[in-house]
């Protein structure tokens, strides 16, 4: 669908502010709008970028708790530091508010109440568990018990993940609430719901018929949901952090997290708007003017909320229009291991800021070159130093301060004539015309690395033009010749700091500032007048340099002591159990079998069903591990353990044969062990 717009809305995922953000972030969300917005704004767009922190939600109550402070204590402590980090990296947000401002409260309070007076809402009584000690009701994460199915005592009220089964926080024996070591009563409570399975055929045809243009990863996700069918979601929680239910009669209600958070995106676009008027004019003209073009930028775990709840929420209000885009990132890992905040297992911006000064283009750079935008993808130190030291250094670098040197030494830093062109300039004008047109190409589409691939190019073509034309050589015989050149050197030295811009910003404006360009505009790209004969040229500096092993390698033994550290964590947690006796371990049936299928069990978020090849036959096991495994497709082929004579058992109404064996990692996150070549379907484990 291609529309004409006039005027671009981006929003950026509102981070919780329960922790710092890490590279995991810059990389998903902020680094690729950032680029968008700086890339709209060269080009004159009307553009305006929103942020702001996440500031309701049960996590933060409970770290507040823990920490004897309160939950404002809690997001005013990271709100700050999440805004220095972004500001610092360059993230050029036009807003960056929070969620528990006066305006964003009363924006979410009304609108709660606008869809509340049009019937929008179901609302319905069920019994939840209350911990009468903490006085509060309890999120299914915050409740353990012994698992009915195999007799974990560590059991969740969502899950039981030494079995994988899923739960719910009433089949739980003997629950415990984790907040305060009591045990829970049961307590009758009403919530509102957004029924979703309304929104059910306009949201079919808005995303699966309409916009076949989003990203695979985002419109499979959204398939996949919409084919499993949608329930209705509550919107309202027992807590008293949040903003409170508009209803007479919800004391002590407040609405889920979720149903606010998006939200913030308007509160912040109205927060902008009441501050500068005259710049961005009436809030309403970015939400509800079908002229507007209004695109997410969010990791993928937050694809359903963006592409269906908050959608569903916009469309029950009527006034308001959908977004145009979602381009959803995949995740970065660090080092070969998910990232992970409560294993520690991260590059923090702040540390980043404070152990690499002045170097945050670097890493923008790396993340850009490295993105996540397809699939899962890793960073690591060792690449980060070669993206640095080969490409920033001895590529961009290097053009820029031999074009700058050269031009002091053979002309006082003035701009030589531009003379007649040979062919071979005229082959390299060329080429950048293409490359031009190639990158705003690949910026609309969303493809930031490969953009900023085509500027890297510009630079290689910059650096292969002067390497080859030799001027050094010439400067003896061919002054004519050499101005020529050194010209055409300047001229595409100005060109990178127009490319370059939305990717390195302060590298750009540094050039900019080197070569005496004040003026940057997307339009001038390409052009080779932008430098007139005669201008004089401030004194080059070197724009990147190189990083050296033990700098990396002070960074990668960091990280070798979190692991040592998460190692201990792990067997504090869990100790290890009594010997048991060989007779004992051989009562165990663990085999190998093959997935001949993976499919989501409908209606239940965690349990996957597999069908297995076992050797003899096949079996039907159900495991608790979807969220972990969200493309259950690609595990159809390979191997996994499993546990043959685990007594058969039914799960919402199928039999699973059997357990998959997983590990399950310090965070939780339970990974499946599968034998590193192929076996015979039906081998024992032992
Ligand atoms: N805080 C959420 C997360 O970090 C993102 C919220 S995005 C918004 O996953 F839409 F709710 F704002
Ligand atoms: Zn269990």
């Amino acid at each position: 669908m291609s529309t004409n717009f006039k005027r671009t809305l981006i929003t950026t995922a509102l981070p919780y502010a329960n922790g710092p953000v890490h590279i995991g972030h810059l990389a998903g969300v902020y680094v690729p709008a950032d680029i968008y917005a700086r890339y709209m704004r060269l080009k004159g767009e009307e553009v305006v970028m929103i942020g702001g922190s996440d500031e309701h939600g049960v996590p933060i109550t409970i770290k507040a708790r823990n920490e004897g402070i309160t939950p404002q204590e809690v997001v005013d402590r990271y709100h700050t530091i999440i805004k220095d980090s972004f500001r610092e990296f360059g993230i050029t947000f036009d807003v960056y508010s929070r969620t528990s401002s006066k305006i964003h409260h009363k924006t979410a309070s009304d609108f709660f109440k606008i869809l509340y007076d049009k019937g929008e809402f179901i609302e319905k009584t069920s019994e939840q568990y209350y911990d009468e000690e903490a006085k509060q009701f309890l999120a299914d994460r915050y409740i353990t018990g012994k698992c009915p199915h195999c007799g974990n005592e560590r059991a969740y009220g969502d899950q039981c993940e030494a079995c994988g089964t899923s739960l719910s926080p009433l089949d739980l024996i003997e629950p415990k609430s984790t907040i305060s070591g009591s045990t829970p009563v049961l307590k009758e409570t009403h919530h509102w719901y957004l029924p979703l399975d309304k929104h059910e055929a306009w949201l079919r045809e808005w995303i699966l018929e309409n916009h076949k243009e989003w990203k695979t990863n985002v419109y499979g996700q959204c398939k996949s949901w919409l084919d499993m069918g949608l329930q209705p979601r509550a919107v309202s929680r027992d807590l008293d952090w949040g903003v409170p239910v508009p209803v007479e009669g919800a004391e002590g209600k407040v609405l889920y997290v979720w149903f606010d958070a998006p939200i913030g995106y308007i509160s912040n676009t109205i927060e902008m708007c009441e501050k500068e008027p005259e710049k961005y004019g009436n809030w309403e003209k970015w939400w509800k003017d079908p002229e507007t073009k209004l695109v997410h930028f969010i990791g993928k775990d937050n694809i359903v909320f963006h592409c269906i709840v908050f959608p569903s929420m916009l469309k029950a209000d009527g006034s308001y229009i959908l977004p145009e885009n979602v381009p959803a990132n995949e995740f970065l890992n660090l080092e070969g291991d998910k990232i992970s905040t409560s294993r520690n297992w991260a590059v923090w911006l702040h540390e980043y800021l404070h152990d690499f000064p002045g170097k945050q283009d670097v890493l923008r750079y790396v993340l850009t070159a490295n993105a996540p935008e397809t699939k899962d993808n890793d960073f690591t130190w060792k690449d980060f130093q070669a993206r640095n030291n080969n490409e920033l250094v001895a590529i961009f670098g290097n053009f820029v301060n031999r074009a700058l040197v050269l031009t002091h030494k053979y002309f006082d830093g003035k701009v030589p004539a531009a003379g007649e062109a040979t062919d071979y300039d005229r082959q390299t004008l060329e080429e950048f015309k293409s490359v031009q047109a190639e990158m705003e190409r690949l910026l609309e589409i969303y493809r930031f690395r490969d953009a900023q691939k085509e500027a890297m190019n510009l630079a290689r073509i910059g650096n292969k033009y002067l390497a080859d034309m030799e001027p050094w050589k010439l400067a003896k015989t061919d002054m004519t010749r050499v101005a020529a050149i050194m010209n055409l050197s300047l001229q595409i030295t100005a060109n990178l700091a127009i490319a370059f811009e939305p990717f390195l910003p302060f590298s750009a404006q540094k050039l900019r500032e080197m070569i005496g360009m004040p003026e940057c505009n997307w339009a001038h790209l390409g052009h080779f007048n932008l430098l007139e004969e005669g201008h004089q040229l401030n004194e080059p500096t070197l724009l990147f340099e190189k990083i050296e092993d033990s700098v990396v390698e002070a960074q990668v033994q960091k990280l070798l002591d979190t692991k040592k550290a998460n190692e201990a964590a792990a067997y504090k947690a869990n100790p290890v159990k009594e010997n048991v006796a060989f007779e004992d371990f051989m009562k165990m049936d663990i085999r190998v079998g093959t997935v001949l299928d993976c499919q989501k069990v409908p209606k239940a978020d965690k349990l996957l069903q597999f069908r297995i090849a076992d050797g003899l036959e096949e079996r039907t096991i159900l495991s608790g591990i979807a969220k972990y495994y969200p493309n259950s497709e690609e595990l159809i082929g390979t191997q996994v353990c499993f546990i043959a004579n685990f007594e058969p058992r039914k799960l919402r109404g199928i039999m699973s044969e059997g357990m998959i064996l997983s590990a399950e990692d310090a965070d939780g996150k339970l990974v499946l062990i599968q034998p590193r070549m192929k076996v015979t379907n039906g081998v024992e484990v032992k």
